[in-house]
């Protein structure tokens, strides 16, 4: 997905007729806005383990290196709400909703470490963005 693209598109079935007149109502793209990421406060050393470990237990679904398809949420898009639940999550609070659960499968301290993780993938994507942002002005 690229970043320009960050919409949600909605979704629309057409049915046409012939000589029929009507035109379709303006589409609604709506911007995803990039919540501002926390500080990072894991060491820079601890980070390419860190990325390892997303990598190895997330990626699959969530995207490599943190950058999500678009049909399995992006975690570089995390809101506060949803960062104060990372690690109910993680563990298994969605588990009936396709997001399993790690409990026994990783330490709290590797929770921690995946969500230091997603916090740099956030602040590299808001350069990006304000990068982009002043290319195109
Ligand atoms: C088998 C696929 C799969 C794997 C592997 C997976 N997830 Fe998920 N994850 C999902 C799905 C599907 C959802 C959406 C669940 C829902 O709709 O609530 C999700 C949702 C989430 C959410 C909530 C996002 C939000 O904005 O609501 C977090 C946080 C999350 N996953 C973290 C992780 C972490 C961290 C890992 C690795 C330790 C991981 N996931 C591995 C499938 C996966």
């Amino acid at each position: 997905m690229s970043l320009a693209a960050k919409v949600r598109p909605p979704a629309r079935i057409l049915v046409y007729k012939r000589g029929a007149t009507a035109k379709l109502p303006p589409p609604q793209w709506k911007p995803v806005h990039l919540p501002p990421p926390p500080p990072i406060t894991l060491e820079a050393d601890k980070m390419p383990m860190a990325r390892a470990l997303y990598n190895g237990y997330c990626a699959n679904c969530h995207g490599l290196n943190a950058v999500s398809g678009g049909v399995v949420p992006d975690l570089r898009y995390l809101t506060p709400e949803t960062r104060v639940r990372f690690p109910s999550i993680v563990f298994g609070a969605r588990a009936e909703r396709g997001m399993p659960s790690f409990l026994g499968a990783m330490t709290v301290d590797q929770m921690w470490m995946i969500h230091q993780y997603l916090v740099k993938r956030a602040h590299d994507l808001k350069g990006e963005l304000e990068t982009a942002e002043k290319v195109r002005l």
